[in-house]
């Protein structure tokens, strides 16, 4: 295996420096997720056909690793082919996806290595064709040594599906943990809590996102990630897809950090001898009245 990286922040432009420059290190995300969206805006905007946006947004995947392989970034994730684009769109267009993905991976291995970048995937990926699947086993398998940032696909994807076969492994677990005695069978569903669903999703090697960024403008989610996202910070950028660059991705790192997460409760500001001591006052006075 590889030595840890040391940092590489040397090697951003100075664009891309003087936003890095911004940020507090300790607080670089440990996880982002991308929806990359707008391929096929991109492409009509300037009278192309969509496969050239396709092909343009691919360019834009390799900037983006190699910005989060300099900021040392653990995780990124890409949403390359959701199962929807696999059923809804026209066979040309899957197959040309297919076609680029396997020449992204053959075209861009060596890169990953010289960034230190091990590559990942997750989805029903046995559903995709098997020279497709070949050349990501080998692309996965050229990286596996890399201890940079991992960058995961996420192919023929979707979150629904993702917590179906999440149950039906959580189910034949517990099926054959019980070996037909039902009682056992019972108190291992009462015992049942989101740990035992996280560890079977086929994140289950990763933390959650802690950001979640989509390109082209729409406020939606479109089946990413649903469980690992629910404490994640959205960030929605109307830059399309093929012209979104590493510096975009320090621009909303930049963002996340200006942000107050609370998981649900009142953040820092908010511990309860604080709150003692504020309402103290307020309830001795509605006392009074
Ligand atoms: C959305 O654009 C993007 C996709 C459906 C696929 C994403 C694919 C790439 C970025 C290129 C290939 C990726 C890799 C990893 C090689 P859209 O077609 O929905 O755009 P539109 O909404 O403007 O039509």
């Amino acid at each position: 295996m590889r030595a840890p990286q040391t940092s590489r922040v040397h090697e951003l432009s100075l664009e891309e420096a003087a936003i890095y420059r911004q940020l507090d290190p300790a607080r670089i995300p440990q996880h982002v997720a991308i929806i990359m969206d707008g391929n096929g805006r991109w492409a009509g905007k300037r009278a192309l056909k969509r496969f050239l946006g396709h092909q343009q947004g691919a360019e834009s995947v390799q900037y983006v690793v190699e910005t989060a392989s300099r900021i040392n970034l653990p995780w990124l994730t890409l949403y390359a082919f959701s199962l929807e684009n696999n059923l809804r769109r026209p066979k040309a267009e899957v197959n040309f996806l297919m076609k680029l993905l396997k020449s992204y991976l053959v075209g861009n291995v060596k890169r990953m290595n010289d960034n230190n970048v091990r590559m990942a995937y997750i989805g029903r990926l046995t559903e995709l064709p098997a020279e497709v699947q070949d050349t990501m086993q080998w692309a996965s398998e050229q990286t596996a040594q890399n201890t940079g940032t991992t960058l995961t696909l996420a192919l023929n994807y979707g979150a629904r599906s993702e917590l179906v076969d999440a149950m039906r492994h959580t189910l034949r677990d517990a099926i054959t943990e019980s070996a037909g005695d039902f009682e056992r069978l019972q108190s291992l569903i009462a015992e049942m809590d989101e740990h035992h669903v996280s560890r079977r999703l086929y994140t289950a090697q990763m933390p959650d996102p802690d950001l979640v960024i989509r390109t082209s403008g729409e406020q939606r989610i479109s089946n990413f990630l649903l469980w690992q996202i629910a404490y994640a910070e959205i960030f929605v950028t109307d830059r399309l897809w093929p012209d979104f660059r590493g510096i975009h991705l320090l621009e909303a790192i930049a963002d996340f950090q200006r942000r107050e997460r609370r998981y649900g409760g009142l953040g820092d500001g908010f511990t309860d001898e604080k709150m003692e001591d504020n309402h103290a006052g307020d309830t001795a006075e509605l006392v009074r009245r």
